[in-house]
């Protein structure tokens, strides 16, 4: 898995995307590690992404929180019309059906503890 380099990775979930429809949301560990590298990628300058790590910014709440209050659905419609409300210093965020899935398997991965631990 940690061998795979980034084309890779991304042409494999181009066509998984492809071949199963974005609506499996079933998750796969493959898509958990991408996820978390999107959300590294995006998030992680403010928000705390991990189960321990803090919020860089000090208003935003780590995502192990923001899992507890929203069920991963609102989410998801969130992520796929873009993110703005409640961020005023952020870029708007726009994400692709198959980084929502991906997103959405860490983000649910999250919630329990023991499985999967990425
Ligand atoms: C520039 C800093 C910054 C970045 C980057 C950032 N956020 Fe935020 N985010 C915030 C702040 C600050 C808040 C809290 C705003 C408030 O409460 O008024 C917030 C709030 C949120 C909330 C709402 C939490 C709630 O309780 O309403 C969600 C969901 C969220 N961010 C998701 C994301 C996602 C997903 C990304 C990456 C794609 C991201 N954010 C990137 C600063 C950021």
């Amino acid at each position: 898995m940690l061998s795979y380099t980034w084309p890779s990775l991304l042409a494999a979930c181009i066509l998984c995307t492809l071949n199963l429809g974005v609506a499996d949301l079933s998750a796969q560990s493959s898509d958990i590690d991408r996820g978390k590298a999107i959300l590294q990628q995006k998030c992680a300058r403010c928000h705390g992404i991990g189960r321990t790590d803090e919020s860089h910014h000090p208003q935003a709440p780590p995502f192990r929180d923001v899992v507890k209050r929203y069920p991963v659905e609102d989410l998801a419609e969130s992520l796929a019309e873009g993110i703005t409300s409640g961020h005023p210093e952020m870029p708007e965020f726009v994400f692709q059906p198959d980084e929502i899935n991906a997103i959405l398997a860490y983000l649910d991965n999250l919630k329990h503890p023991t499985q999967n631990d990425p």
